[in-house]
């Protein structure tokens, strides 16, 4: 079946062609897995709601390429292996990988420091950190004996600054991002590559429909390009990482975010320049919503 494209899709098509990978978390792993089938991989989505996962890979399926879901958990050591099984199964390797899946549902109860339910904490780890590293002990040997393969695992702009709340979220964002580089380090003799993708602010499906006033006039406020991201930029930019267009770059930490982690933080303030600041002071507030 030939594969939906467009003019800019026609240069970079076929990238991962003949490659196998597996992903975990629908919402921006549902772009990731697209983008890689679109690439020409097959791909495996693994999602511990079978029916995100599910409604997923049937869009796989009817746009680009193969595909084959499961429900897993990935916190769950015996179940972890389930979808490097089925990729062996039905298409015989596994070349590639993103960890993707996170803990959304503990976010509002994530907050700080003095505040904060230690089983929040526990599970944020187990899901978000722990079953990364799960995932990647099933991936790194099948990726061995198949010389070599590429993983992505997804950070967060969270993982690299402080924030107010969401403290479990953040440090193990930060954790991935070592895991990333540790990852990087002892696999390099077996061509195994491993970066992080921190993204910013993306809207999912899911966070689209809290987008409200308040969130508009902080991507205004903060991010140097002022504009929704959506999960497609991060999807292509996985897609790179783990093609051989990348083929140089491991165990790094690659921000997508707009622009947010790259200035000054008086940047929506006016900077440095006071007689700015001073304009953006009053026209902001004249402009705010209230929060
Ligand atoms: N959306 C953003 O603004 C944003 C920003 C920065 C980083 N990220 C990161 O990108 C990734 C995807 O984010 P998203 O917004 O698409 O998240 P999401 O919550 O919409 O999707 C995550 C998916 O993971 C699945 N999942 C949860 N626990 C699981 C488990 N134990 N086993 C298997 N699957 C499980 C959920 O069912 C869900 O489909 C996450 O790692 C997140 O931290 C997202």
């Amino acid at each position: 079946m030939p594969r939906k494209t467009n003019a800019i899709q026609e240069d970079t098509m076929g990238r991962l062609e003949g490659k196998v990978a597996g992903v975990t978390g629908a919402g921006i792993g549902k772009a990731c897995a697209l983008a890689i089938a679109r690439e020409g991989g097959r791909v495996v989505v693994a999602d511990i709601d079978g029916s995100a996962d599910i409604a997923c890979t049937a869009q796989i399926a009817a746009e680009a390429g193969h595909a084959r879901a499961l429900a897993m958990d990935i916190a769950d050591a015996q179940a972890v292996a389930a979808p490097f099984e089925t990729a062996e199964r039905h298409f015989g390797r596994v070349d590639l990988l993103v960890n993707n899946a996170r803990a959304m549902h503990l976010t509002p109860r994530d907050r700080a420091i003095l505040d904060l339910d230690l089983a929040v904490w526990d599970q944020t780890m187990a899901t978000n950190l722990r079953g990364t590293l799960l995932c990647c002990r099933q991936a790194i040997p099948r990726m061995i004996a198949r010389g070599g393969g590429a993983i992505v695992n997804m950070s967060s702009c969270q993982g690299l600054s402080g924030d107010t709340a969401q403290t479990s979220y953040a440090a193990s964002k930060a954790a991935m991002n070592m895991l990333s580089a540790s990852l990087a380090t002892q696999y390099c003799h077996a061509q195994i590559r491993c970066s992080a993708v921190a993204p910013g602010l993306t809207m999912t499906e899911r966070l689209l429909a809290k987008l409200d006033g308040c969130m508009q006039r902080d991507l205004r406020r903060h991010q140097l390009l002022p504009r929704v991201g959506p999960p497609e930029d991060v999807a292509a930019l996985v897609a790179f990482l783990l093609s051989d267009d990348a083929a140089f770059i491991t165990g790094q930490v690659v921000c997508i975010d707009g622009g947010v982690l790259a200035h000054v933080p008086t940047y929506a303030d006016g900077g440095n320049s006071r007689a700015a600041r001073l304009a953006g002071d009053t026209a902001e507030a004249a402009a705010a919503p209230r929060c």
